[in-house]
């Protein structure tokens, strides 16, 4: 990459989100961990370094702080709340607890030009999240900026190392992205060449690279990640790819032919589908605990992808769609110790001791990158902005146990749902909307009848990254159609609720 900002990163929830946001802005960006030697960083010669926040205190014991030789190396520097806190302690400025913490939204007052807030309003709405605070910057450094509470809200010095106390990469800082910008075009005189139509181009390169005359073999989901991840193989390496789709029986509706007809016919890449329904519901039969039932579907895909890729001759790679945001998270130092909330699996979910190596073009990647790079290749848009489908499918989003016909049932009511959210035109605002099937049942009436049947709920949430969300506000219309195409249409369901929990304290999916 000719141009490359690092994110130096101290543990705040919102690292990631920095690195979107600058490659957004067209510079392409990563994370590494807030303490790497400056040796390391200057390898990789960055065009500047931005110091994420961080749950520390700078002088707490055993604070993650930055190799000094990092702060004094002459490159841009931009730290964010714990990050401008560890460019003022570590230049020998002085930070404290400020007695009152600065959390949620908040007003700063810039009273000094500088180029990190050039053509901004000189009142800015921002968001806040820290206990410490700056009472006296460093020797050379300028108050740019006030919060309501008259603390140092940034500062700078000529050499170009700026400290902001507040996060510009959050959609509450509504001018966040234009300080970004500012920081990247104005102080670090990036030049702007991170573009999916690049990216393309050197990944193919690097396939070939890889693989040479190998044979390589892919996983489809139906998901966007797998099927952006096989194109880009086969466009590097035609003829050389096998793709296979394990239909779990799991699936929505629709959504085996529909994979088959884009990959196989559309694309022409060879496609096997392999039927494992049976194999699948045998072995979900009975269970009704979400943590067991995402364990048996992991191992039962493993199996049958080994079964089948013991059958096919010659494989000597594995491609896998795997995201930046999984890789962050595997190698990040602070989620070691993350609390397991659920066990996630998808395609990209295959043991490393299996006998393949791994060509995951996708690692470095964010989902809307992604997305961009399958419009690039030509994927249709029903294909690329499909909103994310757990990899253990319908089977947790049925509550209880999972059999042929409670997955019928759930079928059709999800298909209402996405129906009805595509025709109001909400499909791609909405992070995912989806039905779930209750283990309730309920009274209700049809004709003069009684009946006593299944409670659908209804789940639309918005979100950024799939990390926290917040319930959709969709119109009632939308609703009252939902609801009543789902009563009349789906046997068996007499009832639609809406839920209206956000995450945390829920998760998205049910299970
Ligand atoms: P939760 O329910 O944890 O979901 O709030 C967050 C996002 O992850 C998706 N999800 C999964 N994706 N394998 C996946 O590939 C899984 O096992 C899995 N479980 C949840 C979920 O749909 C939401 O977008």
């Amino acid at each position: 990459m000719e141009e490359l900002v690092l994110v130096l990163d101290f543990g705040s929830q919102y690292s990631q989100l920095i690195a979107r946001r600058v490659r957004e802005a067209g510079v392409y960006c990563e994370l590494i961990p807030g303490t790497t030697p400056w040796e390391t960083i200057r390898a990789r010669a960055p065009r500047a370094l931005i110091l994420s926040g961080g749950p520390a205190s700078v002088y707490g014991d055993g604070a993650p702080l930055a190799d000094p030789a990092v702060l004094t190396a002459g490159i841009p520097v931009l730290g964010i709340c714990y990050g401008m806190q560890l460019l003022a302690h570590q230049l020998g400025g002085r930070v404290a607890g400020a007695g009152k913490r600065e959390y949620g939204p908040a007003s700063v007052r810039v009273d000094e030009p500088s180029r990190l807030f050039k053509d901004l309003p000189s009142t800015l709405s921002v968001w806040m999240s820290h206990g410490d605070s700056i009472l006296e910057a460093p020797a050379g450094f300028r108050r740019l900026a006030e919060s309501d509470n008259s603390l140092i809200a940034a500062m700078a010095d000529d050499a170009g190392r700026f400290g902001i106390a507040f996060h510009p990469e959050v959609i509450h800082t509504p001018q966040g992205r234009e300080i970004i910008r500012n920081f990247l075009y104005e102080v670090a005189a990036c030049r702007g060449s991170w573009k999916p139509a690049a990216f393309i181009e050197q990944a193919t390169v690097a396939i070939r690279e890889q693989v040479g005359e190998g044979r390589v073999l892919c996983a489809l989901s139906g998901g966007v990640d797998s099927a952006v991840c096989a194109t880009l193989v086969h466009r590097a390496v035609p003829g050389q790819l096998t793709c296979l789709l394990v239909d779990n029986g799991l699936l929505r509706r629709d959504e085996r032919r529909r994979v088959e007809d884009v990959m196989q016919r559309h694309l022409r890449i060879d496609l096997k589908t392999v039927d494992a329904s049976d194999q699948f519901l045998g072995a979900l039969q009975g269970v009704i605990d979400p943590e067991e039932k995402r364990r048996r579907i992991g191992a039962t895909f493993i199996t049958v992808f080994e079964r089948e890729a013991g059958t096919l001759r010659n494989v000597d790679f594995l491609a896998q769609g795997t995201l930046y945001p999984d890789v962050i998270e595997s190698t990040s130092h602070d989620t070691v110790n993350a609390h397991r909330i659920k066990t996630h699996h998808n395609v990209g979910g295959l043991p490393a001791d299996l006998r393949f190596q791994l060509v995951e073009p996708l690692r470095y990647l964010f989902k809307d990158e992604v997305r961009a790079i399958g419009s690039a290749l030509g994927l249709p848009d029903d294909m690329v902005q499909r909103q994310p489908f757990p990899g253990p499918g319908l089977a947790v989003r049925i509550i209880g146990e999972v059999t042929r016909d409670r997955l019928e049932t759930l079928r059709a009511a999800d298909w209402i749902v996405i129906d009805e959210i595509k025709a109001a035109g909400l499909y791609r605002s909405l992070w995912q909307a989806f039905a779930i099937l209750t283990p309730l049942q309920s009274v209700g009436v049809m004709g003069d009848y009684r009946t006593y049947g299944n409670v659908v709920a209804v789940r639309a949430v918005q979100s950024e990254d799939g990390m926290t969300a917040d319930w959709a506000r969709l119109p009632y219309e939308v609703l009252a159609k939902i609801s009543s195409r789902v009563v009349n249409e789906v046997p068996g369901v007499n009832r639609v609720v809406y839920d209206i929990s956000s995450k945390p304290p829920s998760t998205i999916e049910w299970e």
